[in-house]
């Protein structure tokens, strides 16, 4: 079975959940980190190379503040608790997205996390963090403009190549299959230079109620898809596109 090199998901659903369980909202968040916990797990063990999980985007800073407030609680008291374990399975911690927004004491949490997990060689696991991908462009828009003005590269030498490398996502490749739960049907500012070529798997379930078996169906359903790349090819040679 062909197995996606880097799987991104979109955690949706943690309100909805918590609503219908007649509890505040913050109650899906907490139930929604352990089930990120076991799926961070599950992917290692699978042998997944890369996880990007959207964990709080740029427009979520909008969200009533209490809201905000524990979401970034639970971050912190998640990195805390979960590096040894982290470093036991030998995954490696980062993040992207706009860290300067990030509450002192969570940042420290993050900067902690990074330190020491960056030796392991297992999976690669990266949360999306006060991240939105049109801020991402943007940014990788200027940094490339000022280099121009620096005079040290050309702008007849701008290519795909040296904008992929000015996102903060690199160098982890595009993800090839991104996952997004509790029914809705779009991207949500979420890698979108990245998604050009990825497979969407979306399903009803909520993120809380998400289970290992959920996963396999995802990852199932990935292996059954032919993947193109806008060519008309065979089977093995679009094998050979995607190494
Ligand atoms: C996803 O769940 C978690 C975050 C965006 C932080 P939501 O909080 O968006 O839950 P719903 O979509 O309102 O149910
Ligand atoms: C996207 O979910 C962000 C995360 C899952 C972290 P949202 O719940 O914020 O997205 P919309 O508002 O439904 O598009
Ligand atoms: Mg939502």
């Amino acid at each position: 079975m062909s197995l996606p090199k880097h799987i991104a998901i979109i955690m949706d659903g943690n309100g909805r959940w918590a609503q219908l369980k007649r509890r505040p909202r913050t109650f899906g968040h907490i139930k929604g980190t352990r089930v990120a916990k076991k799926i961070i797990t599950d992917c290692s063990r699978r042998g997944i190379k890369n996880l990007t999980l959207y964990a709080f985007s740029t427009e979520n800073w909008f969200r009533p503040q209490e809201e905000v407030s524990l979401l970034m609680t639970i971050l912190r008291r998640y990195l805390r608790r979960e590096t040894d374990n982290l470093i036991k399975e030998n995954i490696r911690f980062s993040i992207i997205g706009d860290i300067t927004r990030i509450p002192t004491d969570v940042r420290e949490a993050i900067a902690k996390s990074m330190e020491a997990t960056a030796h392991c060689t297992g999976l690669n696991l990266v949360f999306a963090l006060s991240y939105g991908s049109r801020q991402e462009i943007t940014d990788s828009v200027r940094e490339i403009a000022q280099r121009v003005a620096r005079g040290e590269l050309a702008v007849q030498d701008i290519d795909e190549s040296i904008i992929n490398s000015a996102l903060s996502t690199y160098p982890t490749p595009d993800p090839d299959l991104i996952i997004r739960t509790s029914g809705e049907q779009r991207l949500s500012n979420f890698l979108l230079w990245q998604a050009a070529y990825s497979e969407f798997y979306f399903t009803d379930v909520l993120w809380p109620n998400f289970t290992e078996h959920d996963l396999d169906q995802a990852l199932q359903v990935f292996a059954s898809r032919q993947r193109r790349y806008g060519r008309v090819l065979t089977n093995d040679k679009v094998e050979k596109l995607s190494n």
